[in-house]
């Protein structure tokens, strides 16, 4: 067998606990169909089309879209990226305007590069003292709507990576009111409809809905689904879009990994399980909740419409984000979804049980009482020897600071181009030293969560570089950059 298959074999059989995607959570005695080669086909006679479905692929995706609430559900095999680009290029026509959270995924920026598309950006709010953002108030993109009355669509993150979810309602109802489609990017809300926590972006009366199965449910990686909630959005166009993002040879072993969720969460046995866990939830949370030295993120200081508990958002007293995902890692055989300079991210789902929780805890608490005798008594999730990025109240918004609004520590984009115009454009590697004021022509962003500080076609500013230069000097790489730990970064040519 090859280095890959054995090193993946040897983590599957090591004892690390999965705070992370997929949610299966490797928990193949529950799970798992068998052997994939044995099922491993494309189209042939008798298994239909994806991309024209008329039988069985057909049946499922019907069954999907009854379970979810939706018009019609369209499975897919690229994640949520290939379902994210499909609904931008159908929503939106070549050149025009996306009123678009700043918030959003990667995927949702090359969305815009394809279709040429011009943001309006969308400030989330900040969740004072954890140096992150959140919900997206129904009140600014209502304001953000009568500002541009020439956008073609709106798309929110919602829940963001950190469980946060906006007032769909509220923003739907302004967006239909104008007769604009919302597309919702709910790749981390694909169990929303199988419990009572928070309401899905479907119910919300979302346009477009576009979850992972893979990130939140007992699903294989790369799995997710598009919902189509809505009779603003050309059907047709939708379809031919999905056809050019996604693969002419989709994965049967996928598409059987969706409808064996699908039919394993709607059915009495994923009912029993998901009553079992979101206790189990609570209860880990109330425990969690209780230690002196570790803070949990709580849906209360998260704002927003609603919170999703299966996100265990964690920082510990006078610890980066990043020297506490290491010690989960190294000390406790705990590996969590990512990091920032504040905090850890660790993904729960139902297919983690008492036992996970409570290895989870008993780490926590360990934690807890070493920083306790340490007399450990610096603020929450400082990063080790930087700048703190936890932004209190009175920068909220970031008036007073030059950065954006919702950002915490990040800088207001300047921007010069939009991101299509500037990936058109020529492009040079230029020194760090020397690349202030330059107009960048690549993204940089932490991944995950893959938003990013800087986008192609935005004015490099001292913000910028010292924003991502501390994220360097914290352990967190600078990802969508071509060679910025190297010292370098991509900048649009200058004319003559
Ligand atoms: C908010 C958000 N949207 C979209 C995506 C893309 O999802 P996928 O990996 O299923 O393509 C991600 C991936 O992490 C994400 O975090």
């Amino acid at each position: 067998m090859s280095e890959l298959y054995e090193r993946l074999a040897a983590y599957g059989n090591s004892n690390v606990s999965p705070f992370h995607m997929p949610g299966h959570k490797r928990k193949k005695d529950r799970f798992s169909f068998g052997n994939p080669f044995a099922v491993d086909i494309t189209e042939i006679d008798g298994f239909d089309d994806l991309h024209h479905p008329a039988g069985i692929l057909r049946e499922a995706m019907e069954e999907a879209a009854a379970l979810y609430g939706a018009e019609k559900s369209y499975f897919l095999v690229n994640g949520s990226s290939c379902g994210i680009l499909a609904a931008v290029s159908a929503c939106v026509p070549r050149g025009g305007k996306l009123l678009v959270a700043r918030n959003c995924h990667r995927s949702v920026y090359h969305g815009m590069v394809l279709g040429g598309l011009s943001p309006v950006y969308l400030f989330p709010e900040p969740v004072p003292g954890w140096g992150t953002s959140g919900a997206v108030r129904a009140e600014t993109a209502e304001q953000a709507l009568s500002e541009h009355p020439d956008v073609r669509a709106v798309l929110i993150t919602s829940p963001t990576y950190e469980g946060i979810c906006s007032d769909l309602k509220r923003i739907c109802d302004a967006a239909h009111r104008r007769g604009l489609p919302v597309i919702v990017d709910a790749a981390h809300g694909a169990h929303f409809s199988f419990w009572e926590v928070c309401e899905s972006a479907v119910s919300c009366g979302a346009d477009l809905v576009v979850e992972s199965l893979h990130k939140t449910l007992p699903s294989l990686t790369q799995t997710a689904i598009l919902h189509k909630n809505s009779g603003l959005v050309d059907e047709r166009r939708l379809e031919w879009y999905l056809q050019v993002y996604q693969t002419s040879s989709p994965s049967y072993v996928l598409m059987a990994s969706m409808d064996s969720c699908i039919s394993y969460m709607a059915g009495e046995e994923g009912k029993r399980d998901m009553e079992a866990y979101v206790s189990g939830l609570k209860g880990l949370r109330q425990r969690i909740g209780g230690l002196s030295r570790i803070g949990l993120l709580s849906g209360r200081e998260a704002g927003g419409s609603s919170y999703d508990i299966s996100k265990l958002v964690i920082r510990a007293e006078g610890q980066s984000g990043k020297a506490l995902y290491d010690r989960l890692r190294l000390e406790y055989e705990i590996q969590p979804e990512m990091c920032t300079e504040t905090y850890v991210v660790l993904m729960t789902s139902v297919a983690d049980e008492p036992a996970d929780f409570g290895k989870l805890y008993e780490a926590l608490a360990d934690m807890d009482r070493k920083a306790a005798g340490e007399g450990r008594a610096a603020g929450m999730g400082r990063p080790c020897g930087g700048e703190s990025s936890d932004t209190g109240p009175e920068k909220s918004g970031g008036e007073t600071s030059g950065e954006a609004p919702g950002f915490p520590g990040l800088p207001e984009p300047q921007v010069v181009l939009t991101p299509g115009q500037a990936m058109e454009r020529r492009k040079e590697s230029c020194p760090l030293e020397v690349c202030e004021g330059r107009v960048s022509g690549e993204f940089a962003y932490l991944y995950p969560p893959g938003i990013p500080v800087l986008a192609p076609g935005e004015r490099i500013t001292a913000k910028v570089l010292a924003v991502l230069k501390r994220y360097e000097e914290n352990g967190l790489a600078v990802a969508g950059t071509e060679n910025f730990a190297g010292g370098e970064i991509l900048v649009i040519e200058e004319e003559e």
